[in-house]
């Protein structure tokens, strides 16, 4: 038996015998000649059976194999310009051919299908080119934000998915029955992220999180990923530029390391190549003029009333689009008003109002990714909130606790891995950035 290679590595052993195991992908034949085209997770090569070539039952087995069958191929890998594949270019002559499966009649074809269908065949659709696109490209950007806050110091500590009480708003809580008690699915790791930086300086976590969201739009997810970075000492100023770094890092390591993926599903890589530090600043109260004044420009009177806004509320995404469309990388807004953000933002001195909020809003009409703050590290001023949200103050004893035992200045952020997916991979979605989406009406397969 020859050495057992992956597709991807293919180049590295032109002119020798491999073998190849995975699923065919797709058969053409004419007769004496079969081209399969094997896929093995890592990549796709194009397999030739050449009827002289190969033994006349396995020459028979070639030329039967439907979509989808399970194969180890043993042939010799040859240069070919035209061979088409991931990474193509190279073709391998078919020597030796085993059946490990032969393919019931496979649903998706390359025909069109409806989206409903195809997420009712997620667990299949994953092998689809695009797909398989995507998912490495999301493997990717989680990768490199991992690998940039390790090389920045910061720790991962791991936060609980069980909950005694929100994290965030409570209407989109998630209730579970914890032997006779309540508890809910964590919306965020950030309040024991809070704690974490104590004890560790820089800490970020990364799991799933879940917002019993009543929303059915192309942003939300009832489970989604966030990954969630805390610091000590530190002011709003130097968590946006964390935010900005990560993102372009982030950014350049899918250029850099996805080429081929971005071919795949199409990305323009000229959107790409502009995120670059440094991200322009705006104040909610700019965005607000900025809205005001673009809706009274605006001709279209569905329009102008989409876009039309009062100080005080929130935006919404045609707002969040408009407002990202005057720039070509992601824009800041801080200092929203404390009555829409959550309980444990810092009020600015001076005019508590707004707070020390930060959103990072990604161009292309993709809408919110990041959302962070500095921390209230006031007890007296975290109870009042505590207290005035109506959160009921036993299940946050240890949060205020920390707010005793020596309390320092902190923010943090969490950036929705399937909304930044989204973006760099310019989805229309986000239920093709998840392997298996959670959606409002959808929790199968
Ligand atoms: O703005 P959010 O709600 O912030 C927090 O949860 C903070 N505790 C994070 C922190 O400071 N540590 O959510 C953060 C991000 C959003 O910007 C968005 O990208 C994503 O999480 N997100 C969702 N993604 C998909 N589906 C949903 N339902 C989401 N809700 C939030
Ligand atoms: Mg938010």
């Amino acid at each position: 038996m020859s050495t057992v290679i992956q597709i991807k590595d293919i180049a590295e052993h032109e002119g020798q015998e491999v073998t190849l195991r995975g699923w065919v992908h797709r058969r053409t034949g004419k007769g004496r000649l079969q081209f399969i085209l094997l896929r093995d997770g890592s990549g796709q090569a194009q397999c030739v059976a050449f009827k002289r070539e190969l033994d006349a039952a396995q020459f028979e087995i070639a030329r039967g194999l439907s979509q989808e069958s399970a194969v180890v191929i043993q042939g010799e890998v040859r240069a070919d310009e035209r061979a088409p594949g991931f990474p193509g270019g190279y073709e391998i002559g078919i020597k030796r051919l085993e059946l490990l499966q032969q393919a019931a009649e496979y649903p998706i074809s390359p025909k069109e299908h409806g989206t409903e269908f195809l997420m009712n065949h997620r667990h299949l659709w994953l092998r689809s080119n695009r797909q398989w696109a995507i998912l490495r490209i999301r493997a990717t950007i989680i990768k490199a934000m991992r690998d940039w806050l390790d090389d920045q110091g910061f720790l991962l500590v791991d936060t609980p998915i069980i909950s005694p009480a929100a994290g965030e708003e409570t209407t989109t809580l998630f209730e579970l029955d914890y032997f006779g008690e309540s508890a809910y699915l964590a919306q965020t790791g950030q309040l024991y992220n809070e704690a974490n930086i104590m004890a560790f300086g820089k800490v970020y976590c990364f799991g799933p999180t879940f917002r019993a969201e009543k929303s059915k739009t192309r942003r939300h997810l009832i489970e989604f990923w966030m990954l969630e970075p805390e610091i000590a000492f530190c002011s709003l100023e130097e968590l946006m530029q964390i935010e900005e770094q990560l993102v372009v890092y982030a950014v350049e390591q899918v250029l850099t390391q996805r080429q081929q993926e971005l071919a795949i599903i199409g990305r323009s890589l000229e959107k790409l190549e502009a995120i670059q530090a440094p991200f322009a600043r705006i104040t909610y109260d700019e965005a607000v003029a900025r809205l005001q004044a673009l809706s009274s420009e605006c001709d279209d009177p569905a329009l102008r009333a989409e876009l039309s806004i009062e100080w005080g509320e929130d935006f919404g995404s045609p707002q969040e689009t408009a407002l990202a469309d005057s720039f070509d990388r992601p824009v800041f807004v801080t200092h929203y008003p404390s009555a829409i953000k959550a309980f444990y933002m810092t009020p600015l001195e001076g005019r508590p109002e707004v707070c020390r909020s930060v959103d990072l809003l990604a161009p292309e009409g993709y809408g919110e990714i990041i959302g962070g703050s500095e921390r209230i590290h006031d007890l007296a001023l975290l109870e009042r909130n505590i207290e005035a949200m109506g959160l009921g103050r036993e299940a946050y004893e240890w949060y205020l606790d920390l707010r005793k035992f020596g309390s320092v200045p902190h923010a943090g952020f969490g950036i929705g891995i399937e909304r930044t997916v989204a973006w760099i991979c310019g989805l229309s979605h986000v239920r093709e950035t998840i392997p298996y989406a959670r959606l409002l009406n959808r929790k199968y397969p």
